[in-house]
């Protein structure tokens, strides 16, 4: 078990031990200039090569265990019918109780077929909070998305433990106001990536189901970061206090009409699949899978992934294994918070989530606090974010630009991959660019790409304000990288 008491200071502990490492690389600072001039202030751009910490995503790039290395080396390569494939099945079968499973190459595959099947021009998909793909999916096929998240959702600083939640009133007169037939189905997304990793209740997903029993709606389940979710239901939700692991994700999957997940995040390995019990449900989405991911035996992955993934998914109902990414994010949250840095609380999964609006408060959202903050931080620091915020959002049809709800910069613990001494670098390096927080400035664009911007635009500062934060970092660190 992963609480194990100290004496002295309270620090998470690893469960494990490292057995194969990747040698990094901390550039000096002004090398680290001229890495994020080159990449146009966008993290995605960075080169692996001049990254230190890489806390971009958790997608993909989880540590893998020596029980998953192991069974990669024994996969059945066959078109059909492989026996990787049955194991995966069956693992699938036991862990959520489904009868059914569809492999895809990983999460919006899985998106784009629900998509398809289900949305029809005109339909809505109420869900707690959307996820980017989910989103593009849905829209592409004439539906909208409509958030009813609770209030306490987009409340940065909090003591609400489940602000995933979706509120189920809000549902009540949705349906009310459009009627049950406009709905395409619900989807709940297990820790709610875009506001910041937050977990759903089981509580809430036990009244959500009731809601959508009583009008004949079709609940799908975004497991994708079900396990930092799992953990929290146990330790957060006193009924759950005791229950298993396995117990829990079984009542989970038992109220949902179909789960899906991107097997980047779930499973620590690649690739993904949509589980269901309903044989009528399976056999409307599966022909998509033979015409966009591969035959219904691999669905696009290789063999290899599989293996990884079936004994990842058993793997993740290991207490010990699910706690790692929530009580590192949890340290990492609590000690910078206790410091004064602005940061999304309670601390949910997938990362420390930075308040790039109150850390930059005086950088207009219009110049991208958020992704100033991550270039920023990438100069002080070798450590690559992600910006979640305005950068992310896409303009309007008029070419108005709409601020983001939220303005975060994501900094994303991988499961198992970090040590507490990174961690604690990470903490005082951030540290020091909030002491030194005036001296950032703002961004404006180079080149704006119409779609999906974020991954591939390109950025410069407004006036010398990275210079000047180079000549701080060395008056302040001397000579130390
Ligand atoms: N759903 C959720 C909740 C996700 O976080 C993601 C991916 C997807 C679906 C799509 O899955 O990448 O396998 O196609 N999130 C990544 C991230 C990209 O960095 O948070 P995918």
């Amino acid at each position: 078990m992963a609480f194990v008491k100290f004496r002295g200071e309270s620090v998470p502990l690893e469960m494990h031990k490292v057995r194969i490492v990747q040698k990094l690389n901390l550039l000096p600072v002004d090398e680290r200039l001229g890495c994020v001039t080159a990449a146009g202030n966008n993290t995605f751009l960075l080169q692996n090569a001049d990254v230190f910490l890489d806390m971009l995503t958790d997608s993909g790039v989880n540590a893998m265990s020596d029980r998953q290395q192991a069974a990669m080396m024994v996969a059945d390569d066959s078109y059909a019918g492989s026996a990787t494939y049955t194991r995966f099945d069956e693992k699938v079968r036991e862990i959520f109780g489904t009868k059914y499973l569809l492999p895809v190459h990983q999460g919006r595959a899985a998106e784009n077929i629900l998509a398809q099947v289900f949305v029809k021009p005109g339909q809505i998909v109420p869900m707690n909070y959307h996820f980017t793909t989910t989103k593009a999916h849905i829209t592409l096929n004439g539906g909208t998305v409509e958030e009813i998240y609770k209030d306490v959702a987009l409340e940065t600083s909090s003591e609400e433990l489940f602000k995933g939640d979706l509120d189920t009133a809000k549902l009540e007169a949705l349906i009310a106001k459009h009627g049950a037939d406009k709905i395409a189905f619900v989807r709940l997304e297990a820790g709610t990536n875009l506001i910041g990793g937050q977990p759903i209740s089981l509580a809430n997903m036990h009244a959500v189901r009731k809601v959508c029993d009583k009008h004949g709606l079709l609940v799908v389940f975004d497991a994708s970061l079900l396990a930092d979710n799992l953990w929290f239901i146990k330790t957060r939700e006193a009924a759950y206090k005791n229950a298993s692991i396995r117990d829990i994700t079984l009542e989970i999957s038992g109220l949902m009409d179909i789960t899906y997940f991107s097997a980047r995040k779930l499973g620590c390995a690649r690739g993904g699949g949509i589980a269901m019990r309903s044989e009528d449900l399976y056999k409307q989405m599966r022909a998509l899978v033979p015409l966009y991911e591969g035959f219904l035996t691999y669905g696009g992955m290789s063999v290899r992934e599989i293996e990884a993934l079936t004994v990842g998914l058993d793997e993740t109902m290991d207490e010990d294994m699910i706690s790692q990414g929530p009580i590192f994010i949890d340290y990492m949250v609590r000690e910078l918070a206790a410091r004064g840095v602005p940061v999304i609380t309670p601390p949910g999964g997938l990362g420390c989530h930075v308040n790039a609006l109150k850390f930059l408060d005086h950088v207009p959202q219009s110049q991208y606090s958020g992704g100033a903050l991550a270039s920023a931080l990438y100069i002080a620091s070798g450590i690559r974010g992600m910006e979640r915020g305005t950068l992310s959002e896409q303009r309007n049809p008029d070419g108005t630009e709409p601020m983001a709800q939220m303005e975060l910069v994501r900094l994303a613990l991988p499961r198992r991959v970090f040590t507490l001494s990174q961690v604690k670098y990470a903490i005082d390096r951030i540290t020091w660019l909030y002491e030194n927080r005036k001296i950032v400035g703002g961004l404006e664009w180079i080149e704006e790409p119409e779609i999906l911007r974020f991954f591939y635009g390109t950025l410069r500062p407004i006036g010398d304000w990275q210079q000047r934060l180079v000549a701080k970092f060395k008056a302040d660190f001397g000579e130390s990288l």
